[in-house]
């Protein structure tokens, strides 16, 4: 695998539209489950290295061995990523300081009024609160109700 510069952020969109191009973008992923470590391990494929935070350290141990717990995603796909250092699983969200993107894929399960839970996402944007960055893009995967953002 080539060496990757060390990280600098992005100074404008055309920058990072650069480096996402150039696969030099370094991207992060914020909940890691049928949503969130399918799209981690489609960046890594597409030749990203991929910062993968989640807060069940079992989960995390789990891809760190190269094991998928998503039928979708094969473990053969984690296993190649991880190895190569394309997928970096962790529950630490001190990685966002160094990734040029990040994507939150957090639960937003129902209320009992039926309205999204976005507890969630409060806790993840909390998170990502304390690493953002000039250039960091932020984008929320979850499905909230409108205004959230
Ligand atoms: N599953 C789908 O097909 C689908 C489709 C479209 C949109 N969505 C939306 O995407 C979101 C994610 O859905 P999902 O099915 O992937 O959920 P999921 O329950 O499968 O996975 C969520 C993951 O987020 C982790 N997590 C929870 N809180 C966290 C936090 N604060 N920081 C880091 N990780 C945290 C959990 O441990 C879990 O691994 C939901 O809002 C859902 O409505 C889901």
């Amino acid at each position: 695998m080539p060496r990757r510069p060390r990280f600098s952020p992005t100074s404008s969109a055309g920058e990072l539209a650069t480096r996402i191009e150039r696969r030099t973008a370094r991207l992060g992923v914020i909940g890691l489950g049928y949503v969130g470590l399918p799209l981690a391990v489609e960046f890594g494929k597409a030749g990203f290295e991929v910062a993968a935070i989640d807060i069940d350290r079992a989960r995390v141990a789990r891809l760190r061995r190269g094991r998928s717990y998503v039928q979708d995603v094969p473990h053969a796909d984690v296993r190649t990523l991880v190895r190569s250092g394309r997928l970096r699983p962790t529950t630490d969200f001190s990685v966002l300081r160094k990734v040029d993107t990040v994507n939150i894929c957090v639960p937003t399960p129902l209320s009992k009024q039926r309205d999204p839970d976005v507890s969630y996402i409060v806790a993840a944007a909390k998170e990502v609160a304390r690493y953002v960055h000039r250039g960091m893009m932020v984008v929320l995967e979850s499905t909230p109700y409108p205004w959230t953002t």
